[in-house]
């Protein structure tokens, strides 16, 4: 017997991250630019770094409330407040996790029972389908289309939703094909979540990053809030992925349930990142509108320089993703990816790895600088011209 037997069949089971697999090849070579990863190129504000530090100085180093610090929970309410228009009370229905990513998982846990299903929208965020499957769940993907930018439909969801079917995870702006869903399309797709009696799991991380429309909170529409998990966190807007910081807020008797599991796993969120996240709420939002509006230039020359290169991609409403369609090489998105790196050194992330329905395209994150971009898609044209 190997160790290897050891390892829970519902682990082995999984598929390693698609996206992991890429970069450890990239990793080793030399000279290449890099479009895969999906975090800020930013450093966290001086500010934030200065009040986490500033909190080591005076000794707070000892665990917080198991929920976070009130104060912090009080700020987080206060924000989705004005910028969303939803109430939430701070003692009761806020969670302070180790980034949006525990916030997913205790949201599922805290909900499933063996072999419910949860509608996951396709192309998404790598974590979902796993999570469901880890919380016991069975994940039930509704494949979106690049014909429809991405968007989910209702008649889709109606088709996907079956007798076991418990919960939805929708993601907008969306990781990876940047599309965002307005009111109106939020609104009808709420219409079938309450006709079905379905919980919404709406990760929100990418809420502040988007560039033309007002965003609109899943929780914010109709009486959503009282069937709505909602995810959010620090990593994306702020620029503090390495803080793990994240929050959920939730009905309360849902809420309760995930705190329960947070307590027994992890007892409470990093202190110190929580007084940096109190200080970004406070006074970070100036860095936050700068970030934009320097993600939204890059948004718009990288789309353009697409599209003229004669890969064909749609203007992505949010987050930092633009995923052009490749079908014109005829390569399939691993084969396109893999090509294109060893032969112009540019990493891009296959499409296919968000799910089947992202085969036929690839991820581009253009969170780098101009001058970065500007040099991928130099190289990006000139590995184009073989398939002219
Ligand atoms: C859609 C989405 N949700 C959640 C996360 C995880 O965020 P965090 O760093 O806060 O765990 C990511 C990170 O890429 C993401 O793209």
């Amino acid at each position: 017997m190997t160790n290897e037997n050891y390892v829970s069949k519902t682990v082995a089971s999984l598929p390693p991250s698609g996206i992991r697999k890429f970069f450890d090849l990239a990793a080793n070579m030399e000279g290449v630019v890099s479009l895969g990863v999906g975090e800020p190129d930013f450093v966290t504000s001086w500010s934030v770094r200065e009040a986490a530090i500033h909190s080591l100085e005076e000794g707070r180093t000892s665990y917080t409330a198991n929920a976070g610090l009130l104060e912090l929970r009080t700020e987080i309410a206060g924000y989705m407040e004005q910028a969303f228009n939803v109430s939430y009370q701070p003692e009761h229905q806020i969670l302070v996790t180790v980034g949006a990513s525990e916030g997913i998982d205790l949201a599922l846990r805290s909900i499933i029972n063996p072999g419910e299903e949860v509608l996951v929208v396709s192309p998404c965020f790598v974590s979902y389908a796993p999570l469901v499957t880890m919380a016991g769940g069975v994940p039930k993907i509704i494949h979106t289309t690049g014909e429809n930018q991405f968007k989910l439909t209702p008649a889709e969801l109606e088709e996907a939703i079956t007798p076991n079917t418990k919960a939805m995870i929708i993601c907008s702006p969306n990781n990876p094909t940047g599309t965002q869903l307005n009111k109106e399309e939020l609104i009808k797709i709420a219409e079938i979540i309450k006709k079905n009696d379905l919980l919404v799991i709406a990760d929100e991380i990418y809420a502040e990053l988007a560039y033309d429309e007002t965003f609109t909170s899943f929780a914010s529409v109709g009486d959503m809030i009282n069937r709505t998990i909602l995810i959010n966190g620090f990593s994306k807007s702020f620029a503090m992925t390495g803080w793990r910081l994240g929050f959920v807020c939730a009905p309360r008797e849902i809420l309760e349930a995930m705190l329960k599991l947070h307590q027994y796993t992890m007892m409470c969120a990093p202190t110190m990142a929580q007084y940096g996240a109190l200080e970004a709420l406070k006074h970070g939002w100036d860095d936050v509108e700068d970030m934009r509006t320097s993600y939204r230039q890059r948004r718009n020359y990288i789309v353009k320089s697409f599209n003229e290169i004669g890969l064909t991609c749609h203007n992505p409403g949010g987050a930092f993703y633009a995923f052009p369609s490749i079908a014109k090489t005829g390569l399939s998105s691993q084969k396109f990816a893999e090509k294109l790196l060893l032969e112009e050194r540019v990493a891009v992330v296959p499409g296919d790895v968000f799910g089947e329905s992202g085969e036929g395209y690839i991820r581009c994150s253009y969170a780098s600088s101009l001058v970065q971009l500007q040099e991928a898609v130099k190289r990006i044209a000139r590995f184009m011209k073989n398939y002219q």
